[in-house]
């Protein structure tokens, strides 16, 4: 095995790595938008789309921009950008549109996903090669992006907590992290039969189970059953989460859009309510820290309690800034000692959780974005050199196993979909340049 330390990639290395990758991006390009890989997931994918945009900004610009624009067009009237955006039909996947019953134009699911568009954009505008493109396009996605954040946190926060809540555990992103389980296993079955499609891509043992699909679907029906009606839903979801990653994700991303207004001077009223909403959630997050593990957790709203375990979302808590001076230190030390517990890092799930899975989704696997923005996080509170240790470990997976979807924290090894978009993107951005 490469040890860690002494990683060095020589050019040719990097080369091929990178047409690799290149090559991965346009092979799931389907005109417009990419999908995250052919078969498994055969659609446009919310946070999927935003961070694959930043691996085309490195050899394509127009198309970076064409992704994001691509993805806003399926944005409701509501301000809400899907989580998928159903753009052709597919018989690979389950549960498409129809299950989901949203009768747009461009058809979709009625969640979101982690809102991560704003922050991959700045970045896209940061790097730019062509300024007066990215200038352009900044310039004619802001009012849009305006109304996505505003829609989470009008739709999502209407009694003003400063905590967003998440209806499905889809909409995190982080579809069956043990963090969901106990407000999970209260939402009713289902009562009728269907086909799962991701089991015949992938190994059941890499995917979720029956009883948390089961689960899933509810949840499917129980938005299209109210109509989609924001105010019903609050109100009667019986699943209902302050999800520390999507709270940190929105959080960081919302501060880099007011960035983006104010230096390209398209600030306005609305800009000056996200303003204090940022404010908000900087009061309310620390009644998400638990003193006594030093950890920032989920909260299941409906009865009240954190999900006491240790999940790589609470470690975005520092990449949003959400954190005191003390609380990044402790969570440096945590992610220190939480590297060391596993070959590679940094597990979904901390291995000494006994909820932790090293192979099955969210419930141990490395994924390759994660592992970005937490660095990201570190080394803008001076945690040099845990994010270094973190980009390093990084890019051995890649080396030894290429551009999958997640990687076992054990061996390495590659698991869930293959050639894989955004994993391939993050290496552009991230480990190759
Ligand atoms: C799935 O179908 O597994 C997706 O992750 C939902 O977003």
């Amino acid at each position: 095995m490469v040890n860690s330390t002494t990683l060095k990639m020589d050019d040719t290395t990097v080369l091929s790595l990178k047409e690799l990758a290149k090559q991965t991006l346009k092979n799931n390009d389907l005109g417009g938008y990419t999908v995250p890989t052919h078969g498994l997931y055969p659609f446009q994918w919310n946070w999927d789309s935003a961070i694959t945009a930043l691996g085309w900004m490195k050899f394509d610009e127009q198309r970076a921009w064409q992704e994001i624009d691509v993805l806003f067009s399926g944005q409701w009237d509501n301000g809400m950008v899907p989580h998928i955006l159903f753009h052709k039909d597919s018989e690979t996947y389950f549960p498409g549109p129809d299950v989901w019953g949203s009768n747009r134009t461009i058809k979709s699911t009625s969640i979101s996903q982690p809102p991560v568009v704003a922050t991959a954009i700045k970045k896209m505008l940061e790097t730019a090669t062509d300024k007066a493109l990215a200038t352009e396009k900044v310039k004619h996605l802001f009012a849009k992006l305006v109304d996505y954040h505003l829609w989470w946190y009008n739709d999502r926060d209407p009694e003003n907590t400063g905590l967003v809540v998440t209806y499905h555990p889809w909409e995190s992103g982080m579809d069956n992290s043990p963090a969901w389980d106990e407000a999970l296993n209260v939402v009713p079955c289902v009562d009728w039969q269907y086909t799962r499609r991701d089991t015949s891509h992938v190994d059941s043992s890499q995917r979720p189970h029956k009883s948390e699909y089961d689960r899933f679907l509810f949840l499917v029906d129980f938005f299209k059953r109210s109509n989609f009606d924001s105010k019903y839903i609050f109100d009667n979801c019986p699943y209902k989460m302050n999800d520390i990653g999507i709270i940190s994700i929105l959080h960081c991303a919302t501060k880099d859009l007011l960035i983006m207004g104010e230096n390209l001077g398209l600030s306005d009223d609305r800009c000056d309510y996200l303003a204090q909403r940022v404010e908000l959630t900087e009061k309310a997050i620390s009644t998400l820290w638990c003193e006594s593990s030093q950890f920032f957790y989920c909260r299941n709203v409906l009865t009240n309690t954190l999900s006491m375990v240790k999940t790589s979302a609470g470690l975005l808590s520092i990449y949003a800034g959400l954190t005191t001076t003390e609380q990044a230190a402790s969570l440096n030390n945590t992610t220190k000692e939480w590297i060391e517990a596993s070959q590679f890092s940094i597990a979904s799930t901390h291995p000494s959780e006994s909820c932790y899975e090293p192979q099955r989704y969210w419930r141990g696997p490395i994924w390759l974005h994660i592992n970005w923005m937490i660095a990201v996080g570190l080394a803008e509170s001076g945690y040099n050199d845990t994010a270094d240790k973190i980009q390093q470990d990084t890019t051995e997976l890649i080396l030894k196993s290429g551009y999958y979807e997640y990687f076992n924290p054990e061996t390495g090894t590659g698991c869930g979909g293959k050639d894989f978009s955004w994993t391939a993107a993050i290496a552009l951005h991230w480990l190759l340049d």
